[in-house]
Order: C-alpha cells, then structure tokens, then sequence
C-alpha cells in the first residue's frame, strides 16, 4: 500500500484562502507514490472540491464528522453530506478536538463506524500526552484508545480505516517524537490491530503526526511500521508542503 500523508490544515483556511492553497499545491511537482490529501475546514470542502476540478490530488478529507445520518442535531455534519464533496478520508478523535470539545473513546467509535459504513475512511487519532508518558503509561492509554475505537470496525477495502498516532507532547510543539519513539507506539498499534483482524502489517495504515516537516519527514517515512504522516503547522504554505511530500518519496 502506498504510504499516505495528509494536510490537517486546523482552523485555518476559509473559502477563498483553501481555493489559492489548493491552485499553488497543484502546481507543485507531486511523487506518485505517495497517496496525498487535505484536511480542510467544513466551509472549505466545497472550495477545494471545485479548485481541484478534475484533478484527483490531493484527496479530500474532513476534519470531523457527526456518526448520525441526518436529523436534529444542530450544528452536525453527517457523512453522507461530506460525501457530496467526493471526500475519502475524515479524521475522528483529533486530540485537540478530545481536549477542548470533549470527544470520547465511545464518539470516536460511533464517528469511525459511521464513517466507514458511508464509504470514507476514518482517520482515527490516538496518543498520549507528556504526563501519562512519563508515568509509563504510553502503552496502555494508547492500546486502550485503538481498541475502542475499532469497536465497530471492518478491514474494509473500500473504506480502510487508517490509525493515525500523534504524541499530545510532539503536536505543534516543534518537539518531534523520533522515529525511533514512533516506530516502538506504531508496533503496539500494530499488533492492537493484527489481534482483532489478523491482517498483516502493512494492510492498514498507521501514520505518525507531530511537528512533522520537510527536514524530518524521509526519517519517519523510511521506518518500517510508518505507513504516512499526518502534517498540520508543515502543511499551510502549499510550497513547502510539496516539498514535504517531494522529501517523503522513497530513495
Ligand atoms: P503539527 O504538525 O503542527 O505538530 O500538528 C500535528 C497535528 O496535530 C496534525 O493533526
């Protein structure tokens, strides 16, 4: 499977700016190994769906989602509706979304599972944060956030759900978390995933996100067990990041 990395652009870009982001980014030189998309705002997908036209790089990914197809729920934004901007992908369970709106294991469950049965694949976001790492409680917290999360799950070929590991301590904090760190939280993920589905390394995608950039990016991606990188700060000026992903492709 190709290796995947992914734009999370935050609460950044409405409209007008997504549309120049994405018209600078298609005139960047892109490595075709490599499955590319962006993270946009709800209010940009449209935006970015017509400034690709008929290009189909980078895919299209949302930043949340509500698990209910439609009904009284102010404010919500169902699947269904994020498939009409042709979406493929959709993050679940941010962090900062976990700390300032308080999303839980059970949310990230009910938001993946309707996800997938929609046809997107949910990007699901785990990780520790500096406290529980320095009480030795990396592992466990981070186990026990993939397991919940999977709860509904399929190995799904038309929507494969993708695991994304981001260290709360490494996320826009200028402090990666190494290769090396990561390769060890991307093992456990892993085999977390190989004991529900038995499927093998390398058939669903774990990528790392913090404080991920040009200079680091070829590190992380040449680590077995590092299947992408979920970029947020790296990926806002469209240049730097197609250098990113230009640095990303394999020697
Ligand atoms: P930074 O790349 O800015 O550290 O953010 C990582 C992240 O949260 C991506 O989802």
């Amino acid at each position: 499977m190709k290796k995947l990395i992914i734009a999370n652009w935050k609460m950044y870009y409405g409209p007008i700016k997504a549309g120049a982001w994405i018209r600078a980014f298609r005139r960047e030189r892109l490595p075709k190994e490599l499955d590319i998309a962006v993270a946009a705002p709800f209010v940009s997908l449209a935006a970015v769906r017509s400034s690709l036209g008929r290009a189909s790089t980078p895919a299209i990914a949302a930043q949340n989602v509500f698990w209910a197809r439609e009904g009284a729920f102010t404010g919500e934004v169902s699947p269904d509706m994020l498939l009409e901007f042709d979406t493929t992908y959709c993050l679940v369970g941010h962090s900062e979304r976990r700390t300032h709106l308080g999303e839980t294991d059970k949310m990230v469950a009910k938001k993946a599972k309707a996800l997938q049965a929609a046809g997107i694949s949910p990007v699901i976001c785990v990780g520790e944060t500096a406290a529980e790492r320095k009480r030795g409680d990396a592992t466990k917290v981070v186990r026990g956030q993939v397991r919940e999360a999977m709860e509904g799950l399929k190995v799904d070929g038309r929507a494969p759900f993708v695991i994304a590991y981001e260290p709360i301590w490494s996320i826009g904090t200028g402090q990666p978390c190494s290769a090396r760190q990561a390769k060890e939280m991307h093992d456990v993920i892993h085999e977390v995933i190989f004991k529900k589905f038995k499927v093998k390394c390398g058939e669903v995608r774990v990528i790392y996100g913090g404080s991920v950039e040009p200079r680091n990016i070829s590190e992380y991606l040449n680590t077995v067990g590092i299947d992408g990188a979920l970029v947020g700060g790296a990926s806002l000026d469209p240049r730097s990041f197609g250098l990113l992903c230009r640095s990303a492709a394999p020697a």
